[in-house]
Order: structure tokens, then C-alpha cells, then sequence
């Protein structure tokens, strides 16, 4: 699939313009700062003034993390997604959410592919994670349990992650960072967030069709990416 860029109209660019304009005044002091220092990173291809060419973000990942973009229609099989990670290849659509709708998305668009999960991808130790989340997920992709629990801690981390660091809580999600109304719900006194667990995370069911109730907080992201042994043969996997 390929991003045409003569397909989008004034309409869209006034959707992204108003999106990351908003959002990233917003993030200042909610964001991690991981997150906004990639963001800044990717700011030659990456800003407001101007819907991103998705060829020229891929290159410049690549460049700076060995990361590219791999355009998709919408929802893939979930073999495919893993692999595509496992080749550290990040998903993303190429439409945009109308200027009726900024709040509101049935299914992720650009703007959440693209502002919310890119950045992060920079990171190292990040990165490198959601590779290895991806090989994981192909190695066992035909068994159901594995599968569940990586979409269970994909889901708590990767889109709806949050992160302590000196006793400050920020925001390194790719569902909340793209998403005004969710930025500012996770500072809400009844927001349930807990310390990050990887046991309780994969025995706990989500809802992707709501603002979720519930979150999980790391301290660090080494703490993620080493939540990844209970997935190794030599500790097999229970339910
Ligand atoms: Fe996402």
C-alpha cells in the first residue's frame, strides 16, 4: 500500500494541524520526556505545519533507530502484526479522522499511528521491546493463550502505558498521547492506576471500545522490556 499525498484536502491538513497543535501543548508536562525528545527528533518530517510524507518519516526512522513504516489498510492479522515488529517494521494508516470527529475514532487513524506511537520507537530500550514483543508473538502465534496475554500487556503498555519517574507520573501510551481527552482523564482523582505487573496484566481483560477505567505505571522502561522473560521457553507459560 502507498500514502498518495494529492488525496488529502484542506480539510485534513486542517484536522492535523488542529490535532498536534493542540496535543503537543497539551503533553508538555504530561508526556515522558522520552517521548517529547524523539518527537523533537523527527520534527524535520513530524510537525503540524504539514500532513507527514510517510516515505520521508520511514526513512529518517530507519536512519535514527532502524525502525520503518509499513502503510496498512486498517486492522491486520495478528501473525502479521507480530511479524512486521519482529522485523521492526511499525504499522500505520494513511487516513485522517474529520474535523466532526477529533474526539472520537472507531478504529486508530494517522494521527494516532503516526503521533502517538512513532516517536516513542526512537528509544532503545523501547524499541527494542516492541521487537521483541513482535518475535514472541510469531514464535507462538498458534497458541491462544500467548497470544492473548502479549495483546493483554501490548494493550497496557504500548497504547495505554504510563511511567513514574521521580515520583512524577507521565504518559508514554500511544492511545493516550494521541488522544486530548484521555491526556487529561488519566490526572483525574478516580483513575485506578496501578504499579506495573505483568502477572496481574495478562490475567486482566480490556475494553477497546471505551475511555479505559484502569492503568498500569512503570518506573523505568528496562522494566518492561525485562517483563519480556516470562515469555521464554524455559519458563513456560501458565495461565
Ligand atoms: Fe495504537
Amino acid at each position: 500500500m502507498k500514502q498518495v499525498m494529492e488525496n488529502y484536502n484542506e480539510e485534513d491538513l486542517k484536522v492535523w494541524n488542529t490535532l498536534f497543535t493542540r496535543q503537543i501543548k497539551n503533553l508538555e508536562d504530561k508526556a515522558c520526556k522520552e517521548y517529547l525528545f524523539y518527537l523533537n527528533e523527527l520534527a524535520p518530517v513530524l510537525h503540524a505545519d504539514a500532513i507527514p510524507n510517510l516515505n520521508e518519516l520511514s526513512d529518517l526512522l530507519f536512519e535514527k533507530a532502524g525502525w520503518k513504516i509499513e502503510i496498512v489498510p486498517g486492522l491486520i492479522p495478528v501473525k502479521d502484526f507480530f511479524e512486521l515488529l519482529a522485523e521492526r517494521k511499525f504499522c500505520s494508516s494513511t487516513w485522517l479522522r474529520k474535523m466532526s470527529q477529533l474526539d472520537y475514532l472507531e478504529e486508530p487513524d494517522m494521527f494516532h499511528d503516526i503521533f502517538g506511537h512513532i516517536p516513542l520507537l526512537l528509544d532503545p530500550t523501547f524499541g527494542d521491546f516492541a521487537q521483541k514483543l513482535g518475535e514472541i508473538g510469531l514464535e507462538h502465534h498458534d497458541n491462544e493463550t500467548v497470544v492473548v496475554q502479549l495483546q493483554r500487556l501490548y494493550w497496557f503498555s504500548i497504547e495505554f502505558g504510563l511511567i513514574k519517574i521521580n515520583n512524577e507520573r507521565r504518559i508514554y501510551g500511544a492511545g493516550i498521547l494521541s488522544s486530548f481527552q484521555e491526556t487529561n482523564g488519566i490526572f483525574d482523582t478516580n483513575t485506578e492506576i496501578f504499579p506495573f505487573d505483568l502477572e496481574e496484566i495478562i490475567h486482566s481483560d480490556f475494553n477497546n471500545m471505551t475511555i479505559q477505567t484502569k492503568y498500569y505505571e512503570l518506573e523505568s522502561f528496562e522494566e518492561l522490556f525485562v517483563s519480556l522473560n516470562h515469555f521464554s521457553l524455559s519458563n513456560p507459560i501458565t495461565i
